[in-house]
């Protein structure tokens, strides 16, 4: 086939929503795009651990301890689904940590926030769980076959996490003074870079236009933006808690909420490593990485052994 036919079929493809599979042809561009996403978003789960591992041991009861644990665990392996799909690509798992731990690759700008108290661990798995969900429910459609139904999976657990997120919420937000005082806090602390997580603006997102004619996004950064914020406010007031937007007001006649605009600057300076805990985060993985050498060594040594005794 002439490389236009090959292109001709691609497009084909994507037209009757057929998903692309790792032996497909694809343009060079796509399978780029592709693994930027899918390693990014593999490096946010794995990332993401950390915030939320700093409370395993501080959990105030022996359940919420258990549930936490079982959530980290499941971050752990969203990331090895995405990296299996992001290497289906061609590109090795070493090359996909370098890129993360050289500080090349991004990883979700959300987890550059501190955890300061356990209303934290609630709000994280409320907003930022909540706000991963709305974004990958579209990403079970994707067209990049591996990664889609990577997300099938993942898509059920972050809905677990969500939940239990929100019942922390629940629980705080209906208890002593302190304790609410505490919930509120941390929704005003997670609330913007909550709504950040979805990307810049339309206008000013440079990946949207090809994600969607690629069909890998479904959906724009905006718009996912304004269904997080039209199904969290209720869930917010139900809880007795206030979003802190001095901007934020129900319009009936587009069936949605108006809510003022996040602080780009602070945006930009996180996602360029300058935020709260960039260092900490990037430093943390890399050391884990490091101290992980040796399992890795013994365990390549022994599939080579393995494969030496197959052999003979
Ligand atoms: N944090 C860090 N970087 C971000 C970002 C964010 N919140 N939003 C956008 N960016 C980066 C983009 O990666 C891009 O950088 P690059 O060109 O150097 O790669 C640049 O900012 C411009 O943004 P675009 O809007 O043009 O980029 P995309 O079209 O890729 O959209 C996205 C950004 C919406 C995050 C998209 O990549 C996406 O849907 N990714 C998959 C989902 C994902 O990664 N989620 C991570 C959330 S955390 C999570 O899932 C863990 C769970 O346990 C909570």
């Amino acid at each position: 086939m002439t490389p236009e036919q090959l292109e001709q079929n691609f497009d084909a493809k994507l037209q009757r929503n057929e998903s692309i599979e790792p032996k497909d042809w694809m343009p060079d561009n796509y399978r780029k795009h592709v693994i930027r996403q899918v390693s990014q978003h593999a490096h946010s789960e794995i990332v993401g651990m950390l915030p939320e591992g700093n409370w395993i041991t501080r959990a105030p009861s022996m359940r919420r301890k258990m549930v936490l644990i079982a959530k980290v665990q499941d971050e752990a392996g969203h990331g090895l689904y995405l990296y299996s799909a992001a290497e289906t690509m061609g590109i090795s798992r070493d090359e996909l940590l370098d890129q993360l731990h050289t500080g090349k690759a991004k990883y979700s700008s959300i987890f550059n926030y501190p955890t300061l108290t356990w209303a934290d661990i609630g709000a994280i798995g409320w907003l930022v769980d909540g706000a991963a969900i709305m974004n990958q429910v579209m990403l079970q459609r994707t067209s990049y076959g591996p990664y889609a139904r990577a997300m099938v999976r993942i898509c059920k657990e972050e809905s677990f996490h969500q939940r239990q997120g929100y019942e922390i919420m629940q629980v705080l937000s209906k208890g002593t003074v302190a304790q609410k005082e505490m919930a509120q806090d941390a929704l005003n602390r997670w609330w913007w870079p909550s709504l950040m997580m979805f990307g810049p603006p339309d206008a000013e997102s440079p990946n949207t236009a090809n994600a969607v004619k690629w069909k890998i996004k479904r959906e724009s950064n905006d718009q996912l933006r304004q269904r997080f914020v039209n199904t969290t406010v209720p869930q917010a007031e139900y809880l007795g808690l206030t979003v802190p937007d001095k901007d934020l007001k129900w319009d009936e006649s587009k069936k949605a909420y108006d809510f003022g605009t996040p602080d780009w600057e602070e945006f930009n300076n996180v996602i360029r490593g300058n935020g709260p805990c960039n260092k900490e985060r990037l430093g943390a993985r890399v050391g884990a990485h490091k101290k992980g050498a040796w399992v890795r060594e013994a365990a390549a040594a022994y599939a080579e052994k393995k494969n030496k005794k197959a052999a003979a």
